[in-house]
């Protein structure tokens, strides 16, 4: 890695002695040199950088950093004051806040900025850091009247004011999702390889974008699938309910949905996952008269990026209404690509189950066979049989003092006694896969039902 930086760097500074105004290139060298702790060098580029494009917030990141680093504490309070003006700012920022101001005794300053940064991801939470910051009761009531002097316990549960949504930090990753092997590489091509390969992707001005929409009966591993892209990127997520945007104080929704994309665009990568987004459609019509249509029309802008690039952001939806989408939501940009997400096939059952046995007492399990006898099951009824399974067994270890593991014959037990979920939802899909199919865009349903 490092090797393959000096080598980049190398490059980028000879491509720029022929093209010395190609400021994106420019941008690029100085973050490597940043990176590479050649600091006296990157504070001459990204000034040069600054001079063309004074806007740029990560440019004004990457100085403050700078300075900070060549112990030019001054210069790098100035800049933090300046960027703390504005309204949205990556959550790593406000951490390079407090360490700057610490640096420069003010520490009054640095445990707001550090509150904020928890304030927007709590995986930021640091103890030795809060030592530093002699954090308490007394200072934080100082830095904001709204926590209470007298309450214990401390602090981060009582944080003010912050955006409606929160950074999450996914715990899963493509590894423990069973099958979906189409949607994993269709993902890392749409979303993966433009975060982990960005240079690639610019060489050939290969706009970055579009968001996916997953559809499919319930249970199927939509959501399950959208958090482990997530963790597979080592990206931020956040999890959006259409619901939760359209609820949120009526006649205030467009707002929010700036704020929230803003926030996603702030903290990139970041994928920006909307379940159930067929609410949003299906109240169209409703909404038209009242502020509805102007929340939709909003939410299509930010798709499009028209204020703000979303370059970074991933945007991903879920539903199992597809039908009820306006279709101004699939034109190219937006989510142009509309993926059916089906019951696990026999292999991926298999997966899926040994995933979810993986840390439970089993023995001999024959995989193969209780595959072969939860055709149709969802994700979701694998999970219900697992459970059902190993409850029974806690239940038996209880009463005898004797802890035995799970076999094959429990789970075909218990499968006897459950019906899968997925059914119903295809007997209303086949309807308007056969007779509402546009442009094909059901194929998959029928080619699934054998139709
Ligand atoms: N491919 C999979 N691999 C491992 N676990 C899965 C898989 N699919 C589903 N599951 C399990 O089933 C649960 C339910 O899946 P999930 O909530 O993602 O379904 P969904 O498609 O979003 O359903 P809904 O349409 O009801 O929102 C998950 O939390 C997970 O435990
Ligand atoms: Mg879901």
């Amino acid at each position: 890695m490092m090797n393959n930086d000096m080598e980049l760097i190398n490059a980028l500074t000879e491509t720029l002695k022929n093209s010395p105004s190609n400021i994106p290139l420019r941008k690029h060298l100085a973050q490597l040199l940043l990176k590479a702790g050649r600091f006296e060098e990157a504070e001459q580029e990204l000034r040069q950088v600054l001079v063309h494009i004074p806007d740029d917030i990560e440019i004004k990141i990457s100085l403050a950093d700078t300075f900070f680093h060549l112990d030019k504490i001054s210069m790098a309070v100035v800049m933090v004051e300046e960027l703390m003006k504005l309204d949205y700012l990556p959550a790593n920022f406000f951490l390079l806040a407090v360490q700057i101001f610490l640096k420069a005794g003010e520490t009054k300053q640095a445990t707001r900025a550090y509150l904020k940064a928890i304030k927007l991801d709590k995986s930021l939470i640091n103890k030795e850091l809060e030592k530093d910051l002699e954090i308490n009761r007394q200072i934080l009531s100082e830095v904001d009247d709204q926590i209470p002097r007298d309450r214990i316990p401390l602090p981060v549960n009582d944080i003010p004011d912050g955006p409606d949504f929160v950074l999450e930090r996914s715990e899963i990753k493509f590894a423990d999702v069973g099958g979906m092997d189409n949607l994993k590489e269709q993902i890392q091509m749409k979303i993966i390889y433009p975060i982990t390969h960005p240079e690639i992707f610019k060489a050939y001005k290969k706009e970055i974008g579009g968001g996916i929409l997953l559809y499919g009966p319930p249970g199927c591993g939509k959501t399950y699938f959208a958090r482990a892209t997530a963790g597979e990127v080592n990206a931020y997520f956040i999890s959006v309910g259409i619901h939760d945007v359209l609820d949120m104080y009526i006649g205030q929704s467009e707002n929010n949905l700036h704020d929230l994309f803003q926030l996603a665009r702030g903290n990139v990568p970041c994928v920006l996952f909307f379940d159930e987004v067929d609410a949003l459609g299906a109240k169209r019509s409703d909404l038209r008269h009242g502020g509805g249509s102007q929340l939709i029309n909003q939410f299509l802008s930010e798709l499009d990026g028209v204020d703000s690039s979303n370059t970074g952001v991933l945007i991903l939806a879920a539903t199992n209404a597809p039908w009820h989408l306006d279709s101004a939501f699939r034109r190219p940009g937006r989510f142009d690509r509309v993926i059916f997400v089906p019951p696990p096939d026999q292999a991926a059952r298999m997966a899926i189950l040994q995933i979810m046995l993986k840390d439970k007492p089993t023995k001999n399990i024959d995989f193969q066979k209780v595959a072969q006898k939860t055709e149709h099951f969802s994700g979701a009824d694998l999970r219900a049989v697992v459970d059902q399974a190993i409850e029974k067994k806690l239940h038996d270890a209880l009463k005898s003092g004797v802890p035995a593991p799970l076999t094959t014959d429990d789970l075909l037990k218990v499968i006897k006694n459950i019906k899968p979920t997925t059914k119903e939802w295809f007997a209303t899909a086949r309807n308007y896969a056969l007779y509402s199919n546009q442009s094909g865009i059901y194929d998959d349903i029928l080619a699934y039902l054998k139709v």
